[in-house]
Parts: C-alpha cells; sequence; structure tokens
C-alpha cells in the first residue's frame, strides 16, 4: 500500500551505478552538477532502483498519526504492516556498506494520556524481521512543536509537550561507511577535567 501525495524529492547522482534505469523512465524535477531530483512516489521510484546500489537513503516518512492528514498517514496501528513493502526495497538498493536513516515523530493513543509504541516497533520490525543494524539512535529536539493534545497539556495539564523526533540510523552490516570528522566539536572544560590521564601520563584525548 502506498500514501498518495508526493512530495519526498530523492537526490540521485547520474553517474552512480543502478541509476540508469531511473534516469530512463522518470521525469526529473532538478538538476544540478551534483546529481537529479526526482519528485514522485518513492514507491515506485525505488522498487525500479537496483539491487546494492545505494550509499544512503534519508527519508522522513509520513508519521503513523491517530489524527490523518492530508497527505495520507495512516493508523499508528496500521503502520508496520504499511511500511514493510518499502523496507523490502530499501533494504534491497542499500549497498552492504549503506545507511538507511528515518527521522520518524511519536503518536498518541487515542482517548488516553500514553503514548503510542509504532515507532519503537518499526525499529524492531526493521532489525529482527530485516536484518537492518542499528547504528545509532538520535533525537531530534524541535521545541517549536505545539502543546498537543490539548487535553493533556493545556486543559488536564497532566502531560508536557512532545518536542522531538526520533531519528533511526539503521545499516545492512554492522560496518556501514561512516567518520564523524565532519561533526566533530571542541570538548567542553567540564568535559576536559572529566578525562583520564593514563598512568604513564599520556593524555587520552585524540
Ligand atoms: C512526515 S512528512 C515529512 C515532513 C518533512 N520531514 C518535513 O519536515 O516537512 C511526510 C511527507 O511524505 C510525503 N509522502 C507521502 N507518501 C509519499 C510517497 N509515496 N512518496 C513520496 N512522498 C510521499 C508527504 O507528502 C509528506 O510531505
Amino acid at each position: 500500500m502506498v500514501t498518495r501525495a508526493t512530495q519526498i524529492g530523492f537526490i540521485l547522482r547520474p553517474l552512480r551505478r543502478g541509476m540508469s534505469r531511473i534516469f530512463e523512465q522518470f521525469e526529473w524535477f532538478h538538476e544540478t552538477s551534483n546529481g537529479r531530483i526526482f519528485n514522485g512516489d518513492s514507491f515506485h521510484l525505488i522498487s525500479n532502483m537496483r539491487t546494492s546500489s545505494v550509499d544512503l537513503i534519508v527519508t522522513s516518512p509520513p508519521f503513523g498519526l491517530v489524527r490523518e492528514k492530508d497527505y495520507g498517514n495512516v493508523q499508528a496501528d496500521e503502520y508496520l504492516d504499511w511500511f514493510r513493502p518499502f523496507a523490502t526495497h530499501l533494504h534491497r538498493v542499500l549497498k552492504k556498506t549503506g545507511s538507511l536513516v528515518i527521522d520518524i515523530g511519536g503518536a498518541w493513543n487515542k482517548g488516553l494520556p500514553t503514548r503510542h509504541l509504532y515507532h519503537f516497533k518499526l525499529l524492531i520490525m526493521l532489525c529482527e524481521e530485516f536484518g537492518f543494524h542499528l547504528a545509532q539512535d538520535f533525537y531530534w529536539w524541535n521545541p517549536a512543536k505545539l502543546p498537543t493534545p490539548a487535553e493533556w497539556v493545556t486543559i488536564r495539564r497532566i502531560r508536557v509537550k512532545d518536542a522531538i523526533n526520533k531519528v533511526w540510523w539503521l545499516s545492512k552490516t554492522p560496518w556501514p561507511k561512516a567518520s564523524n570528522r565532519r561533526v566533530l566539536q571542541p570538548y567542553s572544560s567540564s568535559m576536559n577535567d572529566l578525562f583520564p590521564v593514563s598512568t604513564n601520563g599520556t593524555d587520552l584525548r585524540l
């Protein structure tokens, strides 16, 4: 099953092995020297991509919400069944060293001040059923989220508003191609204070 609206763009580099069929079959939306953006149904596109041809997939799929959005979200309870056909192709098209990064928001259970588990279930399904590895989990802090559900947050005041999306970094093997060198930050003074110095006096910081 595929949702209806199609806003997600795919940026594909023209010379990469495995893309030629896409370039022949699909109209593209924008092009630069770095590649082309396709604007279309991602399921249709990914099903036509070659096996083991992709280094990185970054996606913010429709979230499993209790209240449906215009672009056609599925219910949180049906989310895994909806995602499975995508998961098959996401796993198939990735190279052994490739990564799949999924930005996903949480949901509340209908009529209750409790959270749905669908995004955790998705993670477990992708690892246990499809063989992905959880390379790392990230949490995108978005303080601009509205104070909802109003019933629990602003009327009864028994919950606080949601403020993060989960970002699951999954890989086909435990050793995806990766480097942290372009995102390094200086050590803070309190971190510096905590760093041990080995018994022979060597500073262990890298
Ligand atoms: C959760 S939203 C992503 C929001 C986005 N991360 C942002 O911050 O604006 C999901 C998006 O996926 C699009 N979408 C839904 N089904 C799709 C499909 N089959 N192919 C491509 N895009 C799709 C929707 O139109 C919507 O824009």
